[in-house]
């Protein structure tokens, strides 16, 4: 009789396993740290970026559009259609070895509700019922209950790669996609990708599939002791930080380099009635964003960080002249054989021109 319902037991979550996607599961060394992350979402149906918003519990409404780019100005009902990517922002957690969500979104368990399905359709594949009752403990993936609360663990990861910080981007594979064609789009390579996802077999990949890719983050100047370190803002992103009142951007226009200002926003903490001062001190009047130059030296006010009570800020000066006599060194030698070609195929092409 007993051994009868185990039984029973094991076929129902095979069969449900059958029709599952793989699970990505991400490797993430560093037990307890927390860092920045993105996946995408493909939603069933058509529906809002509000509905977005809820769902996977994004605190800030313009970090959601941060994310993906989105003008600022975007309104809160903007129609997302059925099967577009939506890059979600979230806060990854390193637990025993693997990258999990930081316990959200949460979900609530609806009348009809079952597992595979939150995971299969309501969350688009990006986890599967077995890591839903993992991460939640649920003896029995087959008894849910309507009202139940369930932490959605999406995969990512903290792990620098090939040495530098990265923000781990969750990427739904498109149908008739390639490892090589994904790793070009974003700068990095197929050795590194079939790396960080665990693969062997290149062929393997899977449309639908989560694959990690790790997107440059520009580099800051941002305190270990800020409240929002280790600050990660990937490559064609922005976000707004310090309670809002500052607004950071990454690209590659500024060479990786974090570019912040102050946002003009009302700040979300409610001790402050406005935003602190952005001064850097020992330079008048230059705020968070600033720049001055004397000569060859760019003097920049650049954002730290904050505390509870403050934001931090500092002056960072940089030579914006090329180093001519390192310049005029390399000279012929340095630049040797290529050099030489590039002159010759001028000149060819200036001849060819003007002898026609
Ligand atoms: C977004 O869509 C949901 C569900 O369709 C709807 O209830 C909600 O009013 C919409 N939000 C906005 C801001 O239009
Ligand atoms: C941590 O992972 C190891 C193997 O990956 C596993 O044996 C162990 O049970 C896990 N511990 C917890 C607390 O999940
Ligand atoms: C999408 O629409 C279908 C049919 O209208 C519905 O059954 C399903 O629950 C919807 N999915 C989500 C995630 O809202
Ligand atoms: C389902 O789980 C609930 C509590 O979570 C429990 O009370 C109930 O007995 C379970 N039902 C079955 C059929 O196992
Ligand atoms: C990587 O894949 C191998 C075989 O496909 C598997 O045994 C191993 O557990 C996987 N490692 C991780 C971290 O998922
Ligand atoms: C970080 O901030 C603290 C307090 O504001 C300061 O004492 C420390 O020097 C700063 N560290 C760096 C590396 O700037
Ligand atoms: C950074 O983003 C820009 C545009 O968003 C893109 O053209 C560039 O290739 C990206 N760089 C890398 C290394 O991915
Ligand atoms: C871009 O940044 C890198 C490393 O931060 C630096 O070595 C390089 O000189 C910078 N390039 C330019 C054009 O500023
Ligand atoms: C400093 O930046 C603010 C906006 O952040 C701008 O309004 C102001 O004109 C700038 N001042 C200087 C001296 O560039
Ligand atoms: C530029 O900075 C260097 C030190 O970083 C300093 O020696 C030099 O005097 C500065 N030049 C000007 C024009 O301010």
């Amino acid at each position: 009789m007993g051994y009868a319902k185990v039984f029973l037991g094991v076929l129902l979550v095979t069969a449900l396993a059958a029709t599952s996607t793989a699970q990505t599961k991400l490797k993430c060394s560093k037990a307890g740290a927390t860092c920045t992350a993105l996946i995408d979402y493909v939603s069933p149906n058509n529906t809002n970026v509000t509905t977005i918003q809820s769902l996977f519990q994004v605190e800030n409404f313009q970090n959601l559009l941060g994310a993906n780019n989105f003008p600022t100005s975007t309104p809160s009902d903007k129609d997302v259609t059925a099967k577009k990517k939506i890059r979600i922002p979230f806060t990854c957690l390193c637990d025993n070895g693997t990258g999990v969500s930081n316990h959200k979104p949460v979900y609530t368990v609806q009348e009809g509700d079952t597992l595979d399905h939150i995971a299969r359709d309501v969350f688009s594949g990006l986890v599967t019922y077995q890591q839903i009752a993992d991460v939640n403990g649920l003896p029995d993936p087959n008894n849910i209950t309507r009202g139940q609360e369930l932490w959605i663990p999406l995969p990512c990861s903290c792990d620098e790669v090939n040495g530098a910080k990265v923000v781990h981007y969750g990427m739904v594979v498109d149908a008739g996609s390639t490892v090589e064609v994904i790793a070009k789009q974003y700068g990095t390579t197929q050795a590194t990708l079939l790396r960080l996802n665990n693969m062997t077999d290149p062929s393997k990949l899977q449309a639908g599939q989560v694959l990690d890719i790790p997107l440059p983050a520009c580099s800051s100047n941002v305190n270990s002791s800020s409240l929002d370190y280790p600050f990660l803002l990937a490559n064609g992103t922005y976000v707004y930080t310090a309670y809002n009142c500052v607004k950071c951007k990454c690209d590659s226009a500024n060479n990786y380099t974090l570019q912040c200002e102050p946002s003009g926003l009302k700040s979300t903490n409610s001790d402050w009635t406005t935003c602190p001062a952005m001064q850097c001190q020992g330079a008048d009047g230059l705020f968070i964003g600033n720049k001055t130059s004397s000569g060859c030296n760019q003097t920049s006010c650049v954002y730290s960080g904050f505390t509870s009570k403050s934001i931090l800020t500092s002056l960072v000066t940089e030579s914006i002249c090329p180093a001519p006599s390192a310049a005029w060194k390399i000279g012929f030698q340095g630049l040797g054989w290529n050099f030489f070609l590039f002159i010759s195929i001028q000149l060819i092409l200036f001849l060819s021109l003007h002898l026609s």
